[in-house]
């Protein structure tokens, strides 16, 4: 088979198996927009909490809204609690979400503490009871997004897969790490090979997948149907075209030219604008810009500078005098 290539799952055709990851604080839609302008063609929402969807916050269905270009969305929802889960999915249903997908994977304090996150893995019948409380509210694909094992001790991605299965999900993520590692050691692509060779259904990989040849081996090395971008696409959607060209080519497609990078930068600014007020916006968008500019060269100056910004104009300033005394240089 070829290595690009479309997911079939009931109901849905997911268009290519380059995926943009769930990512709290950053898979918002701006952040969205900008990767399916750069080739992704399937992305997630963040996390957003079961019990904040049927109490209807605002804040958190707000992250539900689609992009002007996103045809397709798929809901991740984290819960410890079948109920919650049910009632959940019946609340988002209005933002026609194209999957619900259930987090067994975060390894944040706080989601812990509530049962939720990669905590349900050390109890498979309770992910199996969650999975089926969906799917007793829709016919959409349920999906889950699981880490390897609470910790090295107990692994049990097989057994939890397996729950999943029972339950009817359509397609899994594993992100082969334990949830004691959160993101330390490296993620162990062989349990993704052990774990596709295991399931009936189509199965994601994500981990350590920072360039289009890490993606190549992710998917000739383990056999995974498709692949999630998480960190390698913070300050570089550009990832996506790149890693579709690579995979379908076979040749290195080119770098992105600093300016591109910059411009594209500033784009994903006007964007985030939309939805916050302008300072807001540029105080949070600094995180991004710190990603945009890691490696270009001098880019700590532009850094610094930017960490005062807090108006479009300011960001465009910055970026305008860098280019222009970059190409003084050259
Ligand atoms: C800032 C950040 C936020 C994340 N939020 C979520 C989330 O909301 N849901 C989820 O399933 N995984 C989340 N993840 C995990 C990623 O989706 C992905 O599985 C993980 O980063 C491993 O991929 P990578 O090594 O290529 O980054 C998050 C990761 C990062 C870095």
């Amino acid at each position: 088979m070829e290595l690009y290539h479309s997911i079939q799952l009931p109901g849905l055709t997911i268009p290519g198996n380059i995926i943009l990851a769930p990512m709290a604080g950053y898979t918002d839609a701006p952040f969205r927009q900008i990767c399916l302008e750069n080739g992704a063609v399937f992305t997630y929402s963040e996390m957003v909490s079961a019990e904040a969807c049927y109490r209807e916050n605002k804040k958190t269905l707000g992250l539900l809204v689609r992009a002007e270009n996103e045809d397709y969305l798929g809901v991740q929802i984290f819960t410890s609690n079948a109920k919650s889960a049910a009632l959940a999915v019946k609340a988002i249903l209005p933002s026609r979400p194209s999957l619900v997908d259930l987090n067994c994977g975060c390894s944040i304090k706080k989601i812990l503490k509530s049962g939720c996150g990669a905590q349900l893995l050390s109890d498979p019948r309770k992910i199996r009871d969650i999975i089926l409380a969906i799917r007793d509210v829709t016919d959409l694909p349920v999906t889950m997004k699981i880490r390897s094992g609470i910790d090295r001790e107990s692994i049990n991605y097989i057994e939890v897969a397996d729950a999943g299965i029972e339950a009817g999900i359509s397609l899994i993520t594993l992100h082969p790490r334990t949830k004691s590692q959160v993101f330390t050691g490296k993620a162990d692509w062989e349990h993704l090979e052990i774990l596709k060779n295991h399931v009936p259904i189509p199965v994601i990989g994500s981990g350590d997948l920072f360039t289009p040849e890490d993606v190549k081996n992710m998917l000739t090395r383990t056999g995974c149907d498709g692949v999630m971008l998480a960190r390698g696409a913070i300050g570089n959607p550009f990832i996506f075209n790149r890693t579709r060209q690579y995979l379908v080519t076979g040749r290195e497609p080119p770098q992105v030219s600093i300016e591109a990078k910059l411009k594209g930068a500033l784009k994903h600014i006007r964007l985030f604008i939309r939805s916050r007020s302008e300072e807001r916006a540029c105080i949070e968008f600094r995180k991004h810009f710190s990603a945009y500019t890691r490696y270009i060269p001098d880019g700590a100056a532009l850094r610094r500078s930017a960490m005062q910004a807090s108006s479009y104009a300011e960001y465009e300033n910055l970026v305008n005098e860098y280019l222009a005394s970059k190409r003084a240089e050259f």
